[in-house]
């Protein structure tokens, strides 16, 4: 890890998991980091927890609920104050959950993994601009493999049937989609931002339990986690592929993933996408449904 100092990272879904290594280690790296959750106790303890392991942690918080466009366009109010902005990680997320829809009419995981993410993003560019140097993380999965087709439907008419793990696919495939599209869209307008995105292969967080179960802890929730814990890589080394992408010296629309057996485990390096996540028409429908969706039009 480069050193981070005078560097400002803000990391979403840092309370558990992925995002909690991440924020962490970037701490570690000298970074300010900007802690943004949905929780402001679980950001309490967050915040103690990451204080712990590196005391004198420079952290900051915002609170933010990615499943609301509202409660987005007030945290990213709330940021300006943070001044320019050198790395944003998209990393919250559920997976497989019942289906639900949000306030706005989304379903609850394209809301979260996507839609939330794409309104942050935008709404925090003229502060990732600034410095000349911003960079943005989305954290993928292999499971974006499993997406039979793009979400490129009216994202506010649920489907017939709902298969959890379909949308969870589409969600993942979404993340890569948006990448390679700002990567482009930057590109195009000459502003000196990459998009990279990562996955962590298989680690232990309580993604699988949350989803479930709807909760993190206690009963078949436990058990999950500690199926996840006995057979999956450690979160801090799923965060891996995030630093990577984060901080390396790689072009934008690198995507980083673990290098070992189906890139479920071991050390990152770039890694492949699907041609379905490497159509240019799918990335810019996604972008175009996703502006008229959020209602805000960017770069
Ligand atoms: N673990 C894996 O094997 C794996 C594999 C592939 C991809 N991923 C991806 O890695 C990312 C991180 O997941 P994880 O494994 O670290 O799971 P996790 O332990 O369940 O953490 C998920 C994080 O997302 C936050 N979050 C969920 N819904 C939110 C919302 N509406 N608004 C704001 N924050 C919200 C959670 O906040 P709360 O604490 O408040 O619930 C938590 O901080 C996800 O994007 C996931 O798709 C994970």
């Amino acid at each position: 890890m480069p050193d981070l100092a005078g560097r400002t990272a803000v990391v979403t879904g840092p309370t558990s998991g992925l995002g909690t290594a991440t924020a962490r280690e970037l701490a570690r790296a000298g970074a300010r980091v900007v802690l943004a959750g949905r929780s402001p106790d679980k950001l309490d303890a967050t915040t103690a927890e990451i204080t712990a392991a590196v005391p004198g942690a420079d952290l900051d918080r915002l609170v933010v609920d990615l499943a609301s466009l509202g409660s987005v366009r007030t945290a990213a109010a709330e940021a300006a104050r943070l001044g320019p902005i050198d790395l944003l990680v998209n990393n919250a997320g559920v997976m497989a959950t019942r289906a639900r829809r949000t306030d706005d009419g989304l379903d609850l995981q394209m809301a979260t993994n996507h839609f939330g993410h794409f309104l942050l993003t935008g709404l925090l560019w003229p502060q990732l601009v600034a410095d000349g140097g911003g960079r943005v993380v989305s954290v993928s999965s292999f499971m974006h493999t499993r997406a039979r087709h793009a979400p490129l439907g009216d994202p506010r008419t649920p489907p017939r049937r709902y298969s959890r793990w379909g949308v969870y696919a589409q969600t993942k495939l979404a993340n890569l989609l948006f990448t390679y599209e700002l990567q482009r869209r930057a590109e195009a307008a000459g502003a000196p931002v990459r998009a990279l995105a990562a996955h962590p292969g298989y680690a232990a967080t309580h993604l699988l339990s949350y989803g479930q179960t709807g909760r993190g802890t206690g009963g078949l929730a436990s058990i999950l986690n500690a199926v996840a814990s006995a057979t999956a890589q450690s979160a801090d080394d799923g965060a891996l592929p995030t630093l990577m992408a984060a901080t390396a010296d790689l072009r934008g629309g690198t995507y980083c993933g673990p290098s070992g057996f189906s890139q479920l485990r071991g050390l990152p390096r770039p890694v492949g996408s699907t041609k379905l996540a490497r159509d240019p028409e799918a990335q810019r429908r996604l972008w175009e449904i996703s502006e008229e969706t959020v209602g805000l039009g960017w770069p």
